[in-house]
């Protein structure tokens, strides 16, 4: 009964890390970031495609905090006041080059 127990914890724990941004919505994510066209400075700094920025070998974001930190500076770039759920919709999209867990 106890290693039942355990087992279960360990999947509940395992299904939790799977995602850092388990209140995020890809879709909403991408419309967002379309929405704000985040991607127009990337594209201009780094020439070509945007989403370069976010798979660079020197990127800054390493964990889903620094993502969600950095979303906010850049909504700030683009006058956004993204509410956490924006936030947490943006993170979500983002996940797909930062494979955070
Ligand atoms: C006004 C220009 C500008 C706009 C618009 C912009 N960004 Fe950025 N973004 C930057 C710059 C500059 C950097 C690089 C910062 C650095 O290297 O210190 C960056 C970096 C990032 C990174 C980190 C990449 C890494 O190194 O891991 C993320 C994530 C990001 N932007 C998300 C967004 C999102 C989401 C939006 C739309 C809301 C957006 N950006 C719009 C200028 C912009």
């Amino acid at each position: 009964m106890k290693l039942i127990t355990a087992l279960m914890l360990l999947c509940a724990a395992t299904a939790a890390s799977a995602n850092s941004f388990p209140n995020g919505n890809v879709q909403a994510g991408q419309k967002l970031f379309e929405q704000y066209k985040c991607n127009r400075c990337h594209a201009a700094m780094l020439g070509g495609d945007g989403n370069t920025m976010f798979t660079r070998t020197d990127r800054k974001v390493h964990n889903a905090t620094e993502l969600i930190e950095q979303i906010r500076i850049c909504g700030g770039n683009v006058g956004a006041n993204f509410t956490p759920q924006d936030e947490q919709h943006l993170g979500a999209y983002l996940n797909r080059y930062y494979n955070l867990k």
